[in-house]
């Protein structure tokens, strides 16, 4: 199949000696270059990976079905067409459309809110009793009231503190913070151990920061933090993976029939009524308008951008208090990012600028747009760092491996380990976090605490096209595992601990980290 795609890639990609060459991926790949003996080679080999990866990766559409077809928009089929099997296929062809639609198991209110507010969900409807799953410190601290949770709890992390480096410790009695089947929000997709994960122990894992702990997730108080307000995810499905775990993480505190979820366009919004509070996700993979927009068709192979339009997808997040961003995988099938010209009148006109430099422009876009309409005083802006991929079992040592399939445990240490993580993404998206004049934005660095979990991957216990894969599919991890989403209960749990912590402490929006 690799042998495959790389020919297709050779015939469709331009000729790989034009192209700078990736400074960080020169510099972190030395040791495989020197090994493998051409450089070109291993960008190929890479962009194979990414590209097969993304190309079959993304799922939006298991969370963001509608109910009616009227609320679904005209699909647009001229340029999309309905495959049996991709892999087989010449990569521009390699276009996913929609799959049948999944009727959520979930109770969801007769929502009529227009996402200005949650405050009409009718929640009389019934629902089905769902177990709580708070954890032990969160019923302690249950009781506090809603001044003493925001004014009398101080969670303490020093500024001092980095997050991003410590260990995975195996901690079984405080781990998992909720079980797969208490949460009723959970998406198929992410949902390991119902698609037969045999073993849980990635479940079991705590973060330990060098200098500091962690505090421990208490869904009350972050509830209480939420009161009123809106949290909201906007970016890729790596960010959506997030969303679904912050959704489990709070939706234990929240009894039946007080809890609901709603589609909207673009947006999911998980809904706590009794706090007036949502957690919602926004699809926009690469922040700036695309061709990849649509929530449900976006599996494009030919990802063009608008570098300088944002506006379309950042009006919906205006007056959000808590904006948490990303933006990476996407960008890498393709060394060059298409881009449209300022003048063009259709999707085909667009030049093609290195991935870099079409990422430093977009970032600027949406700083630019972060000072003009956020307002700092009460908004706190979030950017989640790249989160890394193992698709490549060699990387870490373990040639007999097939991808992230036969891994059960964490690495220990990322010396001399090189996944592939485009570093200089990295960099700029940091640098773009420092670039703002008037509104602070968290840099949340989650990439090599991830880079250590080849453990945590969906594999082959996930979804494909809609359905759970076939246990031919599962037996067939070379071809089929998906080795960039994340299982859930799981690591992006971690990431969400440490927005929980950045939130529930008054640092909250500060440029730390
Ligand atoms: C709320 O939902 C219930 C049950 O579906 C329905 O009987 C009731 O009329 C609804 N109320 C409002 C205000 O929409
Ligand atoms: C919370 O407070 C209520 C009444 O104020 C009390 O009955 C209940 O036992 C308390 N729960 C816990 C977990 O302390
Ligand atoms: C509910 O929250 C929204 C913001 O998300 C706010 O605009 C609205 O006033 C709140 N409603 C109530 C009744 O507090
Ligand atoms: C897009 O615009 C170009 C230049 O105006 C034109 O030549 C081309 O036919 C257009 N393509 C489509 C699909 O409309
Ligand atoms: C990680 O591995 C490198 C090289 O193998 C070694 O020098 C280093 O001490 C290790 N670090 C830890 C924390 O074990």
């Amino acid at each position: 199949m690799l042998n495959g795609v790389m020919h297709s890639l050779r015939r469709k990609t331009p000729p790989f000696g034009t192209p700078e060459p990736p400074v960080a991926v020169m510099k972190h790949a030395g040791s495989y270059i020197r090994k493998r003996g051409s450089f070109p080679a291993f960008v190929v080999l890479a962009m194979v990976v990414v590209f097969a990866l993304v190309v079959y990766g993304e799922d939006f559409r298991s969370l963001s079905r509608r109910r009616t077809s009227e609320e679904y928009p005209p699909a647009d089929i001229s340029d999309r067409r309905r495959l049996s099997d991709p892999q087989s296929r010449h990569p521009r062809e390699m276009i996913k459309t929609t799959e049948e639609e999944e009727v959520p198991k979930v109770h969801e209110f007769p929502i009529t809110v227009d996402g200005t507010g949650a405050g009409d969900v009718n929640v009389t409807a019934p629902v089905q009793e769902v177990p709580l799953a708070v954890d032990n410190a969160a019923t302690a601290v249950a009781n506090v009231t809603a001044a003493a949770a925001i004014d009398g709890v101080v969670i303490a992390v020093p500024e001092t503190c980095d997050l991003s480096r410590g260990e995975w410790v195996y901690d079984d009695v405080n781990y998992p913070l909720y079980r797969e089947e208490q949460c009723e929000f959970l998406s198929t997709q992410v949902s390991c151990l119902k698609n037969g994960r045999k073993e849980d122990m990635y479940q079991k894992w705590r973060w330990q920061p060098k200098d500091c702990s962690l505090p421990k997730f208490d869904a009350k108080l972050l509830l209480e933090r939420l009161r009123g307000k809106r949290l909201m995810f906007v970016g890729d499905s790596l960010n959506r993976n997030q969303w679904e775990s912050m959704v489990c993480m709070v939706q234990s505190a929240i009894p039946p029939g007080k809890k609901g979820r709603k589609w909207d366009g673009s947006r999911i919004s998980f809904i706590a009524e009794e706090y007036n509070a949502t957690v919602e996700f926004y699809w926009a993979p690469f922040l700036v308008e695309s061709n990849s927009d649509d929530p449900r068709i976006h599996s494009v192979v030919d990802r063009i951008i608008k570098a300088d339009s944002i506006e379309k997808h950042a009006e919906h997040w205006k007056g959000v208090d808590f904006l948490v961003f990303n933006t990476y995988i996407w960008w890498m099938n393709t060394l060059k990012m298409k881009v449209l010209r300022s003048s063009a009148r259709n999707w085909t006109e667009y030049e093609e600028i290195a991935r870099p430099q079409a990422y430093e422009r977009v970032l600027k876009t949406w700083s630019n747009w972060l000072d003009e309409n956020v307002d700092p005083r009460r908004t706190s802006v979030f950017f989640m760092s790249v989160s890394p991929l193992h698709f490549r079992s060699s990387d870490w040592g373990n040639p007999n491996g097939i991808k992230c399939a036969m891994e059960t445990l964490p690495l220990t240490n990322m010396t001399g380990i090189f996944l592939g993580t485009d570093m200089r993404m990295f960099e700029r998206a940091k640098k773009a976090a420092q670039s703002t004049s008037r509104v602070p934005i968290a840099f949340v660095d989650i990439t090599t605490m991830s880079e250590l979990r080849k453990d945590a991957h969906t594999s082959v216990h996930t979804t494909r096209q809609g359905a759970v894969m076939s246990p031919e599919q599962q037996a067939d991890p070379a071809k089929y595992a998906d080795c960039l989403h994340w299982c859930v209960p799981g690591v992006p749990d971690v990431w969400n601990q440490i927005l929980y912590a950045k939130i529930v402490s008054s640092g909250a929006g500060s440029r730390s980290q």
